[in-house]
């Protein structure tokens, strides 16, 4: 059924071990309140938290060891 597949939400993929994508988000809230508005298509949310561009994923979680 195509019709319920027309939300008006981002897609979301988890990444395994790395971040959360979002395609066609508007803005994302992250957990103090602020808003950040998305302006590209696809955007990488951190999942670690060790960013240091939060909310933003910037590869960190490549090099944490993994438990
Ligand atoms: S998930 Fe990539 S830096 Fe946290």
């Amino acid at each position: 059924m195509a019709a319920d597949r027309d939300f008006d939400h981002p897609d979301v993929v988890l990444c395994p071990d790395g971040p959360l994508l979002l395609r066609n988000a508007t803005s994302v809230q992250a957990a103090d309140g602020t808003i950040h508005p998305v302006e590209r298509p696809v955007v990488a949310l951190c999942r670690c938290e060790k960013s240091s561009r939060l909310p933003w994923c910037d590869g960190t979680h490549k090099v944490i060891p993994r438990g």
